[in-house]
């Protein structure tokens, strides 16, 4: 809900408030975002007075609301000690001092500024005051860039209802006539609100330095702000810094990518949050670009928090008349910690950003060729791979990369999208058509904004490529990007795409970016606009993504960049999921889709189980530990299925028929961070939920361990037990010794023998208990293995080495 009365405003969710107010100078004061400010019934008398509008009910909202925004205000008496007092006029305004919804430079806010351009006249001064504002019912999204998207999910408030809406506030720099409107959208049942800027020049030529999605003053400092932060194959590690003073940054400031090295999702607490109590707020931004989010605190105990394109390597000239819009920004809060604050986020992202008829399927269990051959295979090579996924139970089968032009390895061919008819002697459609034939679908891979120096596309047109014409070029993976600041590229990224996925039955696309940039520069752009180079990349981007996206809207597509590295919203508005890393190594794994999680559903995050010892890490990780990682995701396989054991394959086949029995709520369930690496997730209706336990480190004499959920419905009861895990005898090394009548020698005859008939039976779980106690104390499980007490004839002792994992199996009875 969105209401104002007499210059406040107050934007409302089921349970937070955003409030400003507009000061008599006509500067916007932010007075208030978080926890609601108001209960629940006069929630409902809000909405009664903004729908219907009948007098009496509208006049008590009226003096309710100023009630509010006057308790909320800041009382200044005069400009405190050398501050700059804003004008004779106002005597009280110190911008400096003041919580703002916007802020510009020059007029005494020395703070980071929401909006820095350079006027005609070379001054940086600009003064933007209230001019008006509309609030409608349709959710307009940028018109050059992705947004968030309305369903109509309506809630219920008492008896009146509650839905999206969106309230745009124009503001005008008097002196200079430029327009900057804040386009703020509302969706109340997940608690969330974006905000948006668009700027237009009315009488002059400007430069833009620097224009924001997003900023919120708080009215305290001292605060923790998170972000999340790595390197290829290595992403999504949360950093904690406290801003007391001077400014704490997450950017991606010329990647020119959403990025591996920091993603464009923070959140902002306070010292005493946990997962599960405490402030916590969380922002994103639409965009799959180079971003700035930055907290910073000043000496009259404010904090600043701002988040848009990096200023760092951007600039726009906009001509008299002409307009820039911003990515969208997006904020959630909630007062239950880290974890209610995700559910928020996980549940925009899966109804407001997530579209197409992927947003709320069931993603299928595959099989991908690149770990299990690299760029080594032949037609036949492939459909032995895939018989054996069809056999095993996979449902798709994706040729990764080698497949077109000459490549044989990653240093010749992207750019030239037609089969390697040496590889693929029936091309695309006649291996598409054999592996349906198996009973599986057919997924490609494909990298469409690079090219090869080593390619017949470059040959033909090497000022496509992304590169400074005169002057020494640099690469990545061997690879240049191309120039999608120009439509004729961006056509042909278009035509030779929809070639390959019309050239066979192609039901899931694998979209991949595999280097960062440099040298950027566009031959079309005069010298002057290079710095706009970074952002109409994306922009031409988009409209490609679109195009495909509409025109294929039965394929799954599934983003990537070398793994992680443009992880962001901007990707997820036209594909519903992403590759999470290109680090497949379970344990590295489990840290890096928890660090995904703070802000990202798993139906986004790809996840594969991979072979052992690991190809990124060489770890030797136990099978059962790799399925468990990767079943909290878009799941899949990708290992050589015809080289493995037959014990494995049997493994396969168990955790297979296990995942698409729980495959939902793996998927779209209520996920839950817990304590010590652990997780949940909890079906829709509360009635199943699968945790998930990593022993990191095993020691003896520990044996007690405690399972404490979330998420799970406090007046159900529920039976626990665990996904049972076959153990080789030979895990107990030469302890069987202590169990058999004969000496046996560890790795002797007898003892391989005896590995291959005999297992060690492992623990059994199987306990019921009230949904209440699980959330709030936990259940002991089943002794851990410890050196002593070891109960060998029975199932009661859980072994669980470094490594080993767990998934717990949670029913209501
Ligand atoms: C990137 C991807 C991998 C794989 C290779 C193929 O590294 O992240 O999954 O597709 O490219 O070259």
């Amino acid at each position: 809900m969105i209401i104002e009365r007499n210059g406040c405003f107050l934007l409302q969710t089921l349970h937070t408030s955003y409030l400003f107010n507009i000061l008599r100078s006509g500067h916007p004061e932010h007075l208030h975002y978080g926890a609601s400010v108001i209960s629940e019934t006069q929630y409902e008398e809000f909405l009664k007075a903004s729908s219907f509008g009948d007098g009496s009910e509208s006049e008590a909202a009226s003096v309710c609301l100023n009630n509010i925004c006057y308790s909320l205000s800041e009382k200044h008496p005069a400009a405190g000690g050398n501050m700059i007092s804003y004008s004779d006029d106002f005597p009280g305004i110190a911008l400096e001092d003041l919580p703002l919804e916007i802020s510009s430079f020059g007029k005494g806010d020395i703070r980071d500024p929401f909006i820095l351009v350079t006027h005609e006249n070379g001054s940086k001064t600009s003064d933007f005051t209230f001019e008006k504002a509309s609030i409608t019912n349709d959710i307009q999204a940028p018109s050059s860039l992705p947004g968030s998207y309305d369903d109509s999910v309506k809630i219920s408030v008492g008896s009146s209802e509650d839905y999206a809406q969106q309230l745009v506030v124009t503001y005008k720099d008097k002196e200079y006539g430029t327009c900057l409107e804040v386009i703020y959208s509302v969706y109340p049942e997940c608690d969330v609100i974006t905000r948006r800027a668009v700027i237009v020049s009315a009488n002059e030529k400007i430069h833009i330095d620097r224009i924001m999605s997003n900023q919120i003053d708080f009215h305290e400092n001292g605060l923790v702000f998170t972000s999340f932060h790595g390197r290829w194959a290595d992403e999504m590690h949360r950093t904690d810094s406290v801003c007391d003073g001077g400014r704490c940054v997450s950017e991606e400031m010329a990647a020119g990518e959403s990025g591996s090295r920091s993603n464009p999702f923070v959140m902002i607490s306070r010292k005493d949050t946990t997962e599960d109590s405490g402030y916590c707020y969380g922002f994103n931004l639409i965009y799959s670009g180079n971003h700035y989010e930055a907290l910073s605190s000043n000496g009259y105990d404010k904090s600043r928090f701002i988040s848009g394109i990096s200023p760092a390597t951007f600039g726009w000239t906009l001509n008299k008349g002409e307009r820039f819009e911003t990515p969208e920004s997006i904020m959630t809060f909630d007062m239950n910690g880290a974890n209610g604050m995700s559910r928020h986020m996980h549940d925009f992202v899966r109804k407001h950003i997530v579209r197409g008829k992927w947003r709320d399927k069931n993603r299928p269990i595959l099989i991908n060729s690149w770990e299990a051959s690299y760029f080594r295979f032949t037609e036949s090579s492939l459909l032995k791979l895939a018989k054996e996924a069809a056999g095993l139970g996979i449902e798709l089968f994706v040729m990764d990369d080698g497949w077109f032009g000459k490549r044989d390895d990653d240093k010749s061919s992207l750019g030239d999208w037609y089969e390697n008819k040496d590889k693929l002697p029936g091309g695309i459609s006649g291996l598409s058509k054999k592996i349906n034939d198996l009973g599986l679908m057919f997924g490609i891979w494909v990298e469409p904004e690079m090219v090869n120096e080593d390619s017949d596309l470059y040959r033909a047109h090497p000022d496509w490529a992304v590169q400074v014409p005169g002057h020494a070029h640099s690469k990545g993976r061997n690879q240049m990007n191309l120039d999608l600041t120009r439509t004729d590229v961006q056509d042909y990224v278009i035509e030779s795409m929809k070639k390959v996925f019309g050239s066979g039955d192609i039901s899931y696309v694998k979209w991949d970016m595999n280097r960062i940039f440099s040298d950027c520069y566009s031959k079309e752009l005069p010298a002057d606009r290079q710095d706009e180079f970074m952002h109409r990349y994306y922009i031409g981007l988009y409209r490609i993504m679109k195009e495909l996206t509409d025109s294929f809207p039965d394929i799954l597509f599934e983003g990537c960049s070398a793994g992680g590295n443009r992880f962001d919203l901007g990707i997820l508005c036209y594909f519903p999921q992403i590759w999470g890393s290109d680090d497949t190594d379970a344990i590295c794994r489990a840290d890096i889709q928890r660090g995904y999680s703070y802000g990202y559903p798993q139906s986004t995050v790809g996840a594969h189980v991979s072979a052992t010892p690991n190809h990124q890490t060489l770890n030797t990780v136990p099978l059962e530990t790799r399925f468990d990682v990767a079943s909290f995701g878009c799941f899949g396989y990708e290992l050589n299925l015809c080289d493995i054991t037959s014990s494995d394959k049997k493994e396969i086949k168990d955790q297979i028929d296990f995942y698409k029995k729980y495959r939902h709520t793996l998927q779209f369930g209520h996920y839950y961070r817990l304590d010590d690496g652990r997780c949940i997730t909890v079906s829709d209706d509360g009635k199943k939920a699968i945790a998930f336990m990593l022993q990191r480190e095993s020691r003896p004499n520990r044996d007690v361990v405690t399972l404490r959920t979330c998420g799970l419905d406090d007046s159900k009861t529920y039976h626990i037990t665990n996904r049972y895990v076959d153990i080789d005898l030979k895990t107990m090394g030469s302890l069987i010794n202590m169990f058999t009548p004969i000496h046996i020698k560890q790795d002797g005859i007898i003892h391989n023998i005896a590995n291959s008939v005999v297992k060690v039976q492992n623990e059994r779980e199987d306990m019921t208990a009230p949904g209440a106690l699980l959330n709030r104390v936990g259940v002991r499980l089943r002794p851990k293995f410890g050196s002593t007490g070891f109960d060998q004839d029975g199932d009661k002792t859980g072994i669980l080495r470094t490594g080993d994992s767990r998934l717990y199996i949670i029913e209501s009875v």
